[in-house]
């Protein structure tokens, strides 16, 4: 799908690592302007930044914490001025994919813990996405990454599942109210992926999950790059308000 993309701008958060990385260097090497967010990890931004170039795409980097409302605000801030400059009105692909992991079950989860989540996870998606609609031009796509775990029981993390399950509901929400300009909107959701996120699981437990899925491995972050870049392409253009699972079959 090489050039797919020419003549589109991109936001993906979270792009310094692991999935939101793979979906920035997808979307790029298919011709779009990548607007590289990260939080906290400003050298892993620059190099994400360095490989789309490296292979002969653009973009800038855009700094923001999405869990506070004053981040989103710097976020757009830093976008404007970055399209500004390049003479660029609005863009055409948001991909909410920041996000945060916490553990915990009903007795353990700690209000922190829930807070953070929520923040970040739905919070952010919602405000993100709230500054980026009167910015996306009519056709755009909003991808929101949720997780295997807001469909399933998980009671270990039951603050993550119900954040990301909030994210579904969020995404629903958007493809109805969003469908008279022919914006789609879409969740992805991954199953276990190879990222700092699961870290470095023990073996046992690496072994349980492949077990768990029908293709018996673990995702990589670019099998959910591919998924994403299908729903930001021409050829996605008629499914919206859908939930797409990218897991290798865990559940079925
Ligand atoms: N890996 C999995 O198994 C898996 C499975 C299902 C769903 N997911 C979802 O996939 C998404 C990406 O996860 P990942 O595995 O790639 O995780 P990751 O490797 O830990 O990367 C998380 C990304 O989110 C950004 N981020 C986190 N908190 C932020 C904040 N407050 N403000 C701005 N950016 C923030 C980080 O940026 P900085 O480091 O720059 O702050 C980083 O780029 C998440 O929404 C996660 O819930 C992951």
């Amino acid at each position: 799908m090489a050039g797919g993309l020419k003549n589109k701008t991109a936001l993906v958060t979270g792009a310094s690592r692991g999935i939101g990385r793979a979906i920035a260097l997808q979307l790029a090497s298919e011709g779009a302007l990548i607007a590289v967010h990260y939080g906290h990890s400003k050298a892993a931004a620059e190099d994400v930044l360095a490989a789309i170039k490296a292979a002969g795409g653009d973009g800038f980097l855009v700094q923001g914490d999405v869990g506070e409302m004053a981040g989103i605000e710097k976020l757009f801030h830093e976008l404007d001025a970055a399209l500004a400059e390049r003479g660029i009105k609005g863009f055409d692909i948001l991909v909410n994919n920041a996000g945060v992991g916490v553990f915990g079950d009903v007795t353990t989860t700690v209000e922190a813990d829930f807070d953070k989540a929520f923040a970040i996870n739905v919070k952010g998606v919602l405000f993100v996405t709230q500054y980026a609609v009167p910015r996306l031009r009519d056709g755009g796509r909003i991808i929101n990454i949720s997780s295997m775990v807001s469909h399933n029981a998980y009671p270990d993390f039951i603050a993550y599942a119900a954040s990301k399950a909030a994210v579904d509901s969020i995404t629903l929400s958007l493809a109805a109210g969003l469908g008279s300009r022919k914006i789609t909107v879409n969740a992805v959701a991954p199953g276990a992926t190879a990222t700092d996120f699961i870290g470095d699981l023990e073996e046992p437990f690496m072994n349980a999950i492949k077990d768990g899925t029908a293709l018996g491995e673990i995702g990589r972050p670019e099998d959910i790059a591919n998924v994403v870049s299908f729903l930001a392409s021409d050829a996605g253009g008629w499914v919206t308000g859908e939930r797409i699972r990218a897991s290798g079959g865990m559940h079925l």
